[in-house]
């Protein structure tokens, strides 16, 4: 693996997922692999799990960890070419991308969208621009578009909880009073097309995501009919789509609930909003698999970590 940027960088998923359980059941295997190799993680986000697990990950392969938060202690960093800097912007992505490449071997990122411009964030311009000026692998930890390393743990979840080979799965998308990205949804839906699971998405009306991610997936305004046997229930504010960014409905009943979750688990990638998205009865439950799904962070984390070394 040289970069990992979406799902689309997985040639096998069932062997990823089989590898990355086996990893959480021997974490130190391979703690010579990473001997001497730095990986450098760049937040231009807030973060807790995608922060610690992939730092956790990469000290279980025995790699060090640098971490930047690059949006309140570094400098302002210029995307633009050509770009007349004088502004508050003091430093181009060209130079710190190179710099940097020179100090880790791999660099991980977190940068989320601007929900203003779908142009730019459809374009990954902060995630493309430091593949194109970086000289070592990229590693996803959640851009404008995709959450890949969450839908991974995702999988991994699934695959170790399900008790019927091709369970149901259902996307519901809930309630939140701020505009949300798309990127957990994207990741989500395109890492279920890609797994023996009967998916479903259900949402209201106006927040279809992007066509081309959901492509030929079962979608639903009825959160009853979708729900109807679901085995599992991953539950998921995003903000529109076709009005991009726009929060056109905060409507109550689409909170997750223990009489609509029926006997399905719960997932949910957090942080999440408790009585906003899903009832602390739900959360509070044995169905809740959130804690899980956040562990499993960890060896997704670990398992993209240690293809892309085997690559180095
Ligand atoms: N799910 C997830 O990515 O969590 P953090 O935003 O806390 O990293």
């Amino acid at each position: 693996m040289e970069h990992f940027l979406d799902l689309d960088d997985i040639p096998n998923i069932d062997q990823l997922i089989n590898e990355a359980i086996n990893l959480k059941k021997a974490p130190y295997a391979f703690e010579q692999l990473g001997k001497h190799k730095t990986i450098g993680l760049l937040f231009f986000n807030s973060s807790l799990r995608t922060r610690l697990s992939t730092q956790k990950a990469a000290q279980n392969l025995g790699m060090k960890t640098m971490v930047l938060n690059v949006s309140s202690d570094s400098w302002g960093l210029e995307f633009e070419d050509g770009a007349v800097m004088n502004t508050n912007k003091a430093e181009h992505v060209r130079e710190a991308a190179a710099v940097i490449s020179q100090y880790v071997d791999i660099m991980a990122i977190r940068a989320f969208p601007t929900l203003c411009d779908k142009e730019k964030d459809e374009q990954e311009q902060v995630l493309k621009s430091f593949q194109k000026y970086a000289s070592v692998p990229i590693l996803n930890m959640e851009s404008a578009t995709g959450h890949p390393l969450q839908a991974l743990a995702d999988a991994i979840t699934i695959t170790e909880l399900k008790q019927k080979q091709k369970p149901k799965v259902v996307l519901s998308w809930a309630p939140h009073p701020k505009a949300l990205p798309h990127a957990v949804p994207n990741s989500f839906a395109k890492m279920m097309q890609r797994l023996d699971v009967d998916f479903v998405i259900t949402h209201p009306k106006g927040y279809e995501l992007n066509p081309e991610v959901t492509k030929d997936i079962p979608i639903t305004y009825d959160q009853e009919k979708a729900l109807k046997d679901a085995d599992f229930v991953y539950v998921k504010n995003w903000s529109s789509y076709k009005n991009y960014g726009e929060v056109e409905s905060i409507d109550e009943k689409w909170m997750m609930n223990s009489a609509k979750l029926g006997n399905a688990k719960f997932m949910h990638c957090l942080p999440v909003r408790r009585n906003v998205i899903v009832t602390d009865e739900v959360l509070n439950s044995n169905q809740s698999v959130v804690i899980e799904q956040a562990n499993n962070r960890t060896y997704a984390a670990q398992v993209v970590l240690k293809n892309i070394l085997e690559s180095l």
